[in-house]
C-alpha cells in the first residue's frame, strides 16, 4: 500500500478565511477530506500534517524515511527562503513534490523563488485546492511507476 504524506507550512491553517481571493474559500480540513477520498479510490494510505513551525516540518520530514513512500508538501512561505527545510528534502531519500495553491511565479517578485524546489521532484503552483489533489495524483503514479 502506497503511503502519502501531506505537509503543510506556516499560515496554511487559515486557509479558507486568509486572503481567500488568492487562496480560494476551502479550508485545510475540508481539502484534506477531498485527499482521503481519494487516497482511498486509490488503495492508498495518507498522512496529514500542518505546522506554523519550521522545526517541526523539518522533523516531520526526517520521520518520513521508512513511513511513507512520498510527500506533498506546501511549504508556504518558507519556500522562499528555508534553507534547512531545502535541507531536510535532499537528506531523505523518500520524493517529495512541491505544491503552492497561488501560482508564485505569477505574484511578487519575492515568491518566484523556491530554494526548496531543487531539492523535489517537481512542483505543481496555481491550481487552487487542486493543486493539492494533482500533488496526490502526481505522487501516487512516481511511487506506482517508479
Ligand atoms: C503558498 C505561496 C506562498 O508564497 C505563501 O507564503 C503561502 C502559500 C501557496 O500555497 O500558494 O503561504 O505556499
Amino acid at each position: 500500500m502506497i503511503r502519502v504524506l501531506v505537509l503543510s507550512g506556516p499560515n496554511l491553517n487559515m486557509l479558507g478565511t486568509r486572503e481567500p481571493d488568492v487562496y480560494g474559500a476551502i479550508g485545510l480540513s475540508e481539502i484534506e477530506a477531498g485527499l482521503s477520498a481519494k487516497a482511498a479510490e486509490h488503495g492508498a494510505q495518507i498522512g496529514f500534517l500542518q505546522s506554523n513551525h519550521e522545526g517541526h516540518l523539518i522533523d516531520a520530514l526526517q520521520e518520513t524515511v521508512g513511513h511513507y513512500d512520498a510527500v506533498v508538501f506546501n511549504p508556504g512561505a518558507f519556500t522562499h527562503y528555508s534553507y534547512a527545510l531545502r535541507d531536510a528534502v535532499s537528506s531523505i531519500d523518500v520524493p517529495v513534490i512541491e505544491i503552492h495553491l497561488s501560482n508564485i511565479a505569477a505574484r511578487e517578485s519575492f515568491r518566484a523563488t523556491s530554494v526548496i524546489a531543487p531539492a523535489c521532484v517537481g512542483q505543481i503552483s496555481g491550481f487552487g485546492a487542486e493543486s493539492y489533489s494533482l500533488g496526490l495524483e502526481a505522487a501516487i503514479r512516481l511511487v506506482t511507476t517508479r
